[in-house]
């Protein structure tokens, strides 16, 4: 009996080892990344909200934590436990796994100032009819149409803003251009400007304020702006759709109109429209003029590079007749313009990066990244690595001679919330640039001039610039 038992037990053991084999699942080597949750509840916000005021986001915040725990690493952040992600296989990651892993998440106040049913609160298939509608507009074919208005525009501007003035705020001024080609251009909303763009600005600073609604506050001054502004576009929307309906509309072909097509389709809802013209102007308004701001402010300090840019332009300029506007072929030649301008936005991204929610457990790069928490995507952590860009913190516009790698450069971010505004940001800043420097000499009037964020970066003295118009124009 024993000699049977014993000669039993090798099988034994291997049909333990298969079993073993088989079901046996190594324990995963997930772990949360390193780094510091700072304060209870807090966290670490008053030091990312130090660093971000001052414009020092990188060197004070992302940069000594990426050092100390990596690229990926976790923090908590206005009452969230978060995980900052950087580099391009990251950005890769969860860029594109929007609405399956995570799903964009913004701050209260913004959402309040936005509105709930802009297209940043959408998701999946309402998130994708938006985006087709708005799209529409801001694709290959919108930018055929937004083209002459674009360069009518922005010579108006100029001519009623520049003409005669010795010194202006090159920040407002753009700000202010920005607001007019996507109200009169894209929209074909002709509502009284100088009134409207107070109360946007107004909105604008209680996009990341605290959300407390108490009267001397700044979120309380915000709300009660975006209810003036909602008033005036109910009252838009619905003479348009009035007009659409009666088949008297004459500005037919403009964003506005896709929207309340769309509206009286019943795909979308009267609040969905004005939310989303809220939101375009938002998206447009501070990220344009800084970029336009920040590329005449590399370039008065990179003088070999303008001369480049400005030959580039004249060429395009002797090629027209006296008067004829610049055509999509013209902006196609203003290759090394959009390498400065690219270069410009690397180095001073208008966005710094954008928080994300981890709809599931999320295991990436052998860390696990609990569901609920949030993750945040820098441009920063990406732009400024030697990895995809050599000697980064220079000003080097022709490394964008060569492809970059993908998801390296975001400052536009990826995936399906891949900026929809982008060709028409792109068009604002080389049409400009082009009416501006071959009709303009102009300085800086304060090379140095300081860099602050509320939210969002921009000159602290709104880059005043002496001007004087060429002689040969
Ligand atoms: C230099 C100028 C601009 C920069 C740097 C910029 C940057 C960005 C970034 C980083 C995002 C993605 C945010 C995220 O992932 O959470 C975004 C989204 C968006 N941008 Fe822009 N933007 C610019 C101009 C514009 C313009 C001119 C418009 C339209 C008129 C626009 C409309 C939008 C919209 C609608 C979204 C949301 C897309 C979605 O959720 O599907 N942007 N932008």
């Amino acid at each position: 009996m024993a000699t049977f038992i014993y000669s039993l037990l090798p099988s034994f053991f291997f049909i333990i080892i298969l079993i073993y084999i088989i079901f046996y699942k190594p324990k995963q080597d997930t772990k949360l990344p390193s780094g510091q949750m700072g304060l209870p509840w807090i966290g670490e916000t008053i030091l990312f909200y130090r660093a971000q005021r001052k414009n020092q986001l990188f060197v004070n915040f992302f940069q000594p934590r990426i050092k100390k725990h990596g690229k990926i690493f976790k923090t908590k952040l206005m009452g969230s436990p978060t995980v900052v992600v950087n580099g391009a296989a990251a950005n890769k990651f969860f860029m594109s796994n929007e609405f399956k892993l995570v799903v964009s998440s913004w701050p209260t106040s913004s959402v309040e100032m936005m509105g709930k049913n802009s297209i940043m609160e959408k998701q999946g298939d309402a998130h994708h009819c938006l985006r087709g509608i708005i799209a529409s507009m801001l694709g290959p074919t919108g930018m055929q149409m937004m083209m002459p208005k674009t360069c009518i525009s922005i010579q108006k501007h100029l001519q009623k803003n520049w003409e005669n003035n010795e010194e202006i705020s090159l920040h407002r001024s753009t700000k202010r251009l920005t607001f007019t080609i996507v109200l009169e251009c894209l929209f074909g909303i002709g509502i009284e400007q100088e009134t409207m763009i107070g109360i946007f600005e107004c909105v604008l600073e209680g996009v990341l304020a605290a959300p407390i609604n108490l009267p001397w506050t700044k979120f309380s001054r915000a709300k009660k702006a975006r209810a003036d502004i909602e008033k005036v576009l109910v009252d838009e929307v619905r003479r348009k759709q009035e007009a659409m309906e009666s088949g008297k509309d004459e500005e037919n072909g403009m964003l506005l109109s896709n929207l309340v097509a769309a509206l009286i389709r019943g795909e979308i809802t009267e609040a969905e429209v004005v939310d989303n013209v809220v939101l375009l102007v938002f998206a447009a308004h501070d990220t344009t003029s800084y970029a336009i701001s920040m590329t005449f402010k590399m370039l008065a300090n990179h003088p070999d590079c303008y001369s480049v840019l400005l030959k580039e332009h004249e060429e395009i300029a002797r090629a027209k007749r006296p008067g004829e506007t610049l055509n999509l072929e013209d902006v196609k030649k203003m290759e090394y313009t959009w390498q400065v301008a690219r270069e410009t936005m690397r180095l001073c991204p208008p966005i710094f990066g954008s928080f994300r929610k981890a709809t599931t457990d999320i295991e990436f790069e052998g860390f696990i990244i609990p569901k609920g928490w949030k993750v945040l995507w820098t441009t920063y952590g990406t732009h400024y690595d030697e990895e995809y860009f050599p000697d980064p913190m220079s000003f080097n516009p022709s490394r964008f001679a060569d492809l970059v790698q993908a998801y390296a450069f975001i400052p536009f971010g990826g995936g399906p919330r891949l900026c929809a505004g982008y060709q028409l940001a792109k068009l604002i800043i080389l049409v400009f640039m082009h009416y501006v420097v071959t009709r303009y000499d102009w300085s800086l009037v304060y090379p140095d001039e300081p860099i602050v964020m509320d939210p969002l970066p921009f000159p602290s003295k709104g880059m005043p610039i002496k001007i004087s118009p060429k002689s040969d124009n």
